[in-house]
């Protein structure tokens, strides 16, 4: 969909006035600062519709319709959005300009190109591994590290042979130009010339969720030095505008299906292609970088549990520790496979076949016990210093667990071991929490509920409400709470959005135009943006106001955690939250 500036909305919503095109259907009464009529979106016998001139937007008490001209517009007469615009623009006389609407178009007729593009190399590469003498040294290498036919098919694996023009030449034969070659990423320029970037190399397409072809991995199968020059072993397409590195996975396309339950994750094409082979279907991959959220989110969409299976190296192992960071920061959950006597998982079950590899599977470590277990080696625990400082570690990785069970587990256990008792460990992951050491991720996911009033209380909203409409009202108001609420402090997405960009005019000195921000938000949302913004009251002491409201808020927040801490049984949480809410209540006593 085409984007249009927000001048441009601005200039459409002020030549149009919308009392002015409304009243041409409803019938409108000036009535205080609003005009009020039936309202037109529902069946009504008494005037619940409003306008606010002021602020160009409409709302109805009745039925909760509610926007900008625009967005009445496409109610009113059942478009979309680009063309309610141009109504309301050609009504003002206003030229839209035409280049707006094409970069969109343009970035969308780009990336298909680039995919035709994938599509016809990856079947080139393939050709050539599958039936062509030019493939051969691709085939060996294949067969050498036991990959069958059945399964080239299956991975659409390729060849590029030893040549800086094997793809080139066959691409602009077919009418695509260097140019759009050198977007795709197949082509590199060097002093002014244009090669093939893949050169003696098996290929890997990288295929994305719809079948896309987005980018490709080579690996080199010849590693040995040539004109006093190694190449790397493996090369990967670079971003391009349909390839993202980091958020998308290796062979999540096949996978998806069959890993509802768990999948594993490990470091190299290979791995999952042998593990693959085996049966085991339920594999991925990163594409040559650590794991980031996006990945980690992604693949949690499709799985409840991600087995970690990377390199027994340590560079491996130091990768583990980080993915557990990333995968227990989006709240996701990961046991990690330890791989003995082999370097990756595709030598593991080359050497001791399916069925150990399965064990290996089985017998995977919660992610807790495998931090434990490291940092446990790290110290000498025949000593008193070796103890306290593996006490002081181990409870760094307890303070981030939320079930309380699990970590009164894991504290006998290391009472036990170190003979330090279980009240003073406890006292240390206290310290580490409040040190603000609590995952965010937890934090996170409680607040980007996207649906509105789902978990929350309906009195936290209303708050919640209020306080952005105040913080609208007066930027006195904005001043006083900006510190200590910020957008991401709202639980509900809208009103995170819609914070985010108010707090942002503020501190950027721009004007707050209420249709141009309206017009951000579906025409679902709007209807409750524009209650905000048409609801504005005033109070007499607004900063004292808006500073109790934080606190309300920020009490009603904690006392559904206690609530929940309770049924959890969460004692050390229950005790955390109750001194915090204490805190809390000493401030506004002070305020009043
Ligand atoms: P590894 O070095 O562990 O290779 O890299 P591997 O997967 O075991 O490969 P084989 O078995 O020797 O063929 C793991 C992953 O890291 C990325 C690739 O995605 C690879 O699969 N990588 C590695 C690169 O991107 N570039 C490199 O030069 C090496
Ligand atoms: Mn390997």
């Amino acid at each position: 969909m085409p984007k249009y500036s927000d001048e441009l909305l601005n200039e459409i919503f002020s030549q149009n006035d919308i009392v002015d095109y409304v009243s041409q259907y409803v019938k409108l009464k000036k009535n205080g600062r609003d005009y009020t009529g039936l309202c037109p979106f529902h069946k009504e016998k008494s005037p619940s519709f409003h306008i606010n001139q002021e602020k160009q937007l409409f709302h109805c008490f009745g039925c909760g319709a509610g926007g900008n001209l625009v967005q009445f517009v496409m109610r009113s007469e059942g478009l979309d959005f680009v063309e309610a615009v141009k109504l309301m623009a050609d009504r003002a006389g206003i030229i839209l300009p035409e280049d707006d609407m094409q970069v969109d178009d343009k970035l969308y007729q780009k990336k298909k190109r680039i995919l035709e593009i994938n599509k016809t190399a990856a079947r080139f590469y393939y050709e050539t591994l599958t039936k062509d003498d030019a493939g051969k040294k691709g085939l060996e290498y294949l067969k050498k590290r036991a990959i069958d036919a059945k399964t080239i098919t299956k991975y659409g694996l390729g060849y590029a042979p030893d040549a800086f023009d094997f793809l080139k030449k066959h691409m602009n034969k077919l009418g695509y130009t260097d140019g759009e070659l050198l977007d795709a990423g197949l082509l590199v320029s060097r002093n002014g010339k244009t090669l093939d970037k893949f050169r003696a190399r098996v290929i890997f397409p990288i295929i994305d969720l719809r079948g896309n072809v987005i980018a490709f991995g080579g690996r080199i199968v010849d590693a040995a030095e040539k004109d006093g020059y190694k190449p790397p072993k493996y090369l990967n397409s670079p971003d391009t505008p349909v390839f993202n590195k980091g958020k998308n996975l290796f062979s999540l396309n096949l996978a998806k299906k069959d890993c509802a339950e768990k999948c594993i994750l490990c470091e190299g094409y290979m791995d999952v292609i042998s593990v693959y082979k085996a049966g085991i279907t339920s594999i991925v991959a990163t594409l040559g970088t650590a794991l980031t959220e996006e990945q980690a989110k992604l693949l949690l969409k499709y799985t409840d549990e991600i087995l970690l299976c990377y390199d027994s190296d340590d560079a491996g192992q130091a990768a583990t520790k980080r993915a557990i960071e990333v995968i227990t920061g989006v709240n996701g959950r990961c046991r990690i496979m330890q791989l003995k006597g082999a370097k990756d998982p595709d030598e593991y079950i080359n050497k001791n076949g399916v069925a150990r590899f399965k064990e290996v599977m089985l017998s995977a470590i919660p992610s807790t016990e495998y931090l434990l277990n490291q940092v446990h080696k790290k110290y000498n625990l025949d000593t008193e210093n070796g103890k306290i400082l593996f006490v002081e570690d181990a409870s760094g990785i307890l303070s981030k667990i939320q079930n309380a069970i699990e970590v009164d587990a894991y504290v006998k256990k290391i009472s036990d071991e170190t003979e330090i008792s279980k009240d003073a460990i406890y006292t240390e992951i206290k310290k580490h929490k409040s040190s603000g050491k609590i995952s965010e991720g937890v934090k996170k996911t409680v607040r980007t509920g996207l649906n509105l009033a789902k978990n929350k209380s309906s009195t936290t909203l209303d708050a919640e409400k209020k306080l952005l409409s105040l913080v609208i009202g007066s930027k006195a108001s904005y001043n006083a709470v900006k510190d200590d609420f910020s957008p991401q402090d709202y639980s509900y997405s809208v009103l995170q959005r819609l914070a985010e960009i108010i707090y942002s005019c503020y501190e950027n000195g721009e004007a707050i135009e209420p249709p141009v921000i309206t017009a951000k938000f579906s025409n679902e949302e709007a209807d409750f943006v524009s209650n905000i913004f048409c609801n504005l009251e005033t109070y007499s002491n607004e900063k004292n106001t808006v500073i109790q409201l934080v606190n309300t808020i920020k009490l009603q927040n904690i006392d559904e955690k206690i609530k929940q801490a309770e049924k959890e049984k969460d004692v050390l949480k229950l005790k955390e939250l109750l001194d915090l809410r204490l805190k809390l209540e000493g401030n506004k006593k002070c305020q009043i």
